[in-house]
């Protein structure tokens, strides 16, 4: 296990490269099992998650080669349709193998991925609607075993839940229906830019798959799939968080690059509103400390609203702002354990019923403090660079399942982190 410490006050300039977008790598390479053909998925990010995807494909047959974030995968002969406890509890996203498996095999043995610190994270949507495709789900024993007897049909699957729509259970039923007899209709379907690169990479490999983008997703089901070359979308998460540094520590402006801006609007209009300067050209955005910082009230919506993976490090923002913010999180209510950890550092935080009301301070102080889930950690990072001191961050692994050397691109803009031994 390793730590951070970050050494606060350094102010922050130059630029920093965006890595590809770790939500939509992971059901991309999940829809690799669909063809027996070799794909290459560029942009990549090296994070422990996509790493635990490859194990899982691996497990299933796939031959991976990776280097440079480029991932080369032939799933062509396929060992089986099981992905185990093992390699399923460290990451609940492996559940999206589920319908590129029931696709191929007509059969899929995926064991649940149980709890998760930002909340219960359920799966009975993604099994509606593959049960709506005419797949039989059991669980047994931890494990849930879908069974297509005679094979996948088109059909008419509403997707909405009682939070709104479900990225991965969207994925995961559009990956099921391209090759299923007739066309799927999904209703209620999430329409996250990851959902989105998804559908353009089915596409590519021949899926005939309209709407995604939109609640209303058509597909129309075809016989098989090709190999595909594929580059995976910018990280608009991680681009948020950079954002939120630049807005928390720049000296004048950073700027960040290899982003896609229509993917950031409601991030960057919060943004906006609590005072921060930031301009949009083309592919990179410039971001400074506003001159005279306001607080937001902000909900967490599915998209285009404001992401709930931006939430954490918004409350951090929100710590030294001047006056009262509230940020409410819709989708994941529980999932506010940076709010203790930050009030050991100082932070005037209180949580009540998914909602946390924060009253900007002048100055954080540094303190021992641990990181929960992913996040929660970027937003203790974010804390620690402009708090008074050095923090130590205990348990960043798991900043590291989905941020790709946030350490390092840290140092790069003028920030002191070290990464030690714990
Ligand atoms: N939900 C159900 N039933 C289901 C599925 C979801 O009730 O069968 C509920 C969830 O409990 C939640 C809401 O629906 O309240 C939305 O969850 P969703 O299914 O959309 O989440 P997900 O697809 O499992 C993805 C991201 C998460 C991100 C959420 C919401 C990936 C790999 N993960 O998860 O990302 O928070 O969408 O936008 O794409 C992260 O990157 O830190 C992360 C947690």
């Amino acid at each position: 296990m390793e730590k951070f410490i970050v050494h606060g006050g350094k102010t922050l300039s130059g630029s920093v490269n965006i890595s590809g977008s770790k939500n939509a790598s992971l059901p991309i390479l999940a829809a690799t099992l669909l063809t027996r053909e070799q794909c290459v998925i560029r942009r990549v990010p090296d994070v422990s998650d996509t790493n635990y995807m490859l194990q899982i494909l691996q497990n299933l047959g796939a031959e991976v080669e990776r280097a440079s974030g480029n991932v080369v995968i032939r799933c062509e002969k396929l060992r089986g349709h099981e992905a185990p406890y093992d390699l399923v509890r460290k990451m609940r996203a492996s559940v999206c193998v589920m319908g590129p498996l029931l696709a191929r095999h007509n059969r899929a043995d995926v064991s649940l991925p149980g709890g998760c610190v930002i909340g219960d994270r359920p799966i009975d949507l993604h099994l509606r609607g593959l049960q709506g495709l005419g797949a039989e789900a059991r669980v047994e024993g931890g494990n849930v075993h879908l069974e297509a007897r005679y094979g996948l049909s088109g059909s008419e699957i509403d997707m909405s839940g009682k939070h709104g729509a479900t990225v991965l259970g969207t994925d995961n039923v559009m990956m099921a229906a391209v090759l299923a007899k007739g066309t799927t209709v999904i209703t209620g379907a999430a329409c996250e830019p990851e959902v989105v690169d998804l559908a353009n990479f089915l596409n590519a490999m021949g899926a005939k798959i309209r709407g995604a983008g939109t609640p209303r997703i058509e597909i129309e089901g075809v016989a098989e799939l090709g190999g595909v070359e594929h580059t995976v979308i910018p990280d608009r998460i991680e681009a948020g968080t950079f954002l939120v540094a630049g807005a928390i520590a720049a000296k004048d402006r950073i700027t960040v690059n290899r982003v896609d801006p229509e993917h950031l609007s409601v991030v960057t209009d919060v943004l906006r509103r609590c005072g921060c300067p930031i301009e949009a050209n083309g592919s990179s955005l410039t971001v400074g400390r506003a001159a005279k910082p306001v607080g937001a009230n902000i909900t967490t919506e599915p998209y285009p609203g404001f992401p709930t993976d931006m939430q954490a490090q918004m409350c951090s923002l929100f710590a030294t702002t001047p006056g009262t913010s509230v940020v409410r999180d819709t989708i994941f209510p529980q999932r506010f354990m940076h709010a203790a950890e930050m009030k050991r550092m100082g932070a005037d935080i209180e949580v009540t019923d998914g909602t946390a009301v924060i009253h900007g301070v002048e100055r954080l102080s540094a303190a021992p403090v641990m990181a929960s889930d992913l996040r929660a950690s970027a937003a203790l990072v974010l804390s620690a660079l402009a708090a008074k001191g050095s923090t130590e961050i205990s348990r960043v692994y798991h900043i590291d399942r989905g941020y790709e050397h946030i350490d390092e691109k840290l140092i790069g803009l003028g920030a002191e982190i070290e990464r030690l031994p714990a």
